[in-house]
């Protein structure tokens, strides 16, 4: 029988702790045997020092069997899943997925909802009336060999261990921690039951982890996590220094997704769609390389089949497709507010932070996790990194329901935009892979 006091002490003392010491931590602060105060302890010892990757592993593991593990064994085919670490304006799982289960590979989606300045791909397919986001595992295997593609929520009982430790870590400043983010993470996927995993780990000013640095490591702890699991898994690390395409807010980030279904995405958007999805489709052997593979997603959009399949799958959780084809009629909102740019020069840095911030202000995002949403709210750039800008010139649009928080967002859309004489170099969007 292990002390709590003992082994708080001994991770203090950068000790290495085993499976078994793990275990009676893990499960005891699940069960309630362990407090709140030593695991804090334990949480900020491990903040300090950190953990190797065997305990990094461990950890994972214990928080992934606390709750239900799915199994998906009654899909055929090689399932895949996607992660982004949380964006601005990152609708990637929206044109993504449908593109994916388009080429006939089966799409399994567990998402989440938004916190503070970064988005959910739930909170955005709420913007459908009737989408149903808590659907049972029955429905979620059948839609999946039906259609290819189902996206449900998380259920209560997954992983409840790291909901738990997380809800801890987030009240004792715990959270930015790379052995903790990275079996956090991972231990919801590996619980959502799918065969192949791309992380998309996003890097910049709108992003968790600000630096390369960081964003390396964290990539190369899940990956390795992840192929300790046996689990094909390949991480993406992609530009969050300005947000991602040109709108930000839930209806306005769905209303971008279908525009680019129907071939009008952004550049930068559809940098980062095609990236990670040539490494879904090598990893369901759907493709032998990165130029086939782009071919194959590139055609999904051309000839329809992408929008097709989005339609069809709003359609299957209970949404319905006339709302897809007038999806401007979503959107209710009291102001439409332009916004002038007061400086002049090439943008050279548009802070994703701040314009995340702005959309936060409007009313469409949380401050904490039980706060309602305005899924109308949000901003349009009209003006994005390295391009030229006037006195007076219009540089975003702003959509809101009140008049004082508009004027809150203008401000900081403003602040948010620094300006240069000479034209900037454009950071690229895919920065690294690492398998
Ligand atoms: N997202 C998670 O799921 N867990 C973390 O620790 C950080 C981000």
């Amino acid at each position: 029988m292990y002390r709590m006091y003992d082994l708080i002490e001994k991770k203090k003392r950068k000790g290495v702790l085993d499976e078994e010491e793990l275990r009676f931590i893990v499960n005891g602060f699940t069960d309630g045997s362990v407090p709140d105060y030593q695991m804090s302890a334990f949480l900020m010892a491990v903040y300090f020092n950190g953990l190797n990757e065997k305990e990094t592993f461990t950890l994972t593991m214990l928080m992934r069997d606390s709750g239900d593990v799915m199994d998906l064994s009654a899909i055929s085919g090689v399932k895949v899943d996607k992660h982004s670490t949380g964006g601005v304006g990152d609708k990637v799982t929206l044109v993504l997925a449908p593109m994916i289960a388009s080429l006939g590979i089966p799409m399994t989606k567990m998402s989440g909802r938004g916190l503070g300045h970064t988005g959910g791909t739930i909170d955005k397919l709420e913007a459908f009336p009737g989408f149903q986001t808590s659907i049972s595992e029955e429905e979620f295997i059948q839609n999946v060999n039906r259609y290819k593609i189902a996206v449900a929520g998380q259920t209560k009982n997954l992983a409840p261990a790291d909901k738990k430790i997380y809800a801890l870590r987030d009240a004792t400043a715990c959270v930015d921690e790379i052995s903790l983010i990275a079996s956090s993470i991972m231990s919801k996927k590996l619980a959502s039951g799918a065969d192949g995993i791309c992380l998309d780990v996003k890097v910049g000013s709108g992003a968790f982890m600000k630096t390369i640095k960081d964003a390396q490591k964290l990539a190369e702890t899940m990956v390795d996590i992840g192929k300790r699991a046996n689990k094909q898994t390949v991480a993406l690390l992609t530009n969050m220094d300005e947000p991602l395409g040109n709108c930000v807010g839930n209806i306005l980030e769905v209303m971008e997704a279908v525009e680019s279904l129907q071939g009008r995405g952004p550049k930068d958007l559809m940098e980062v769609v095609f990236a990670l999805g040539t490494q879904m489709l090598m990893m369901a052997g759907a493709a032998q390389d990165a130029k086939e593979a782009e071919d194959k997603l590139k055609n999904t959009i051309s000839d329809g089949s992408a929008y097709e399949k989005f339609c069809c799958f709003i359609e299957a959780q209970g949404g319905h497709r006339s709302d897809v084809e007038h999806i401007d009629s979503l959107q209710k909102v009291s102001f439409v507010q332009k916004v002038k740019s007061t400086n002049e020069g090439y943008l050279s840095h548009i802070n994703a932070e701040r314009i995340g911030h702005a959309s936060v202000v409007l009313g469409g995002g949380r401050a904490k996790k039980e706060d309602d949403i305005d899924l109308s709210v949000g901003v349009r750039l009209l003006k994005k990194v390295a391009d030229p800008v006037k006195i007076g010139e219009k540089i975003a649009v702003i959509y809101g329901n009140d008049e004082e928080k508009v004027r809150l967002a203008e401000k900081e859309i403003l602040e948010s935009c620094e300006f240069s004489d000479s034209c900037p170099e454009k950071i690229p969007m895919v920065l690294e892979i690492i398998k």
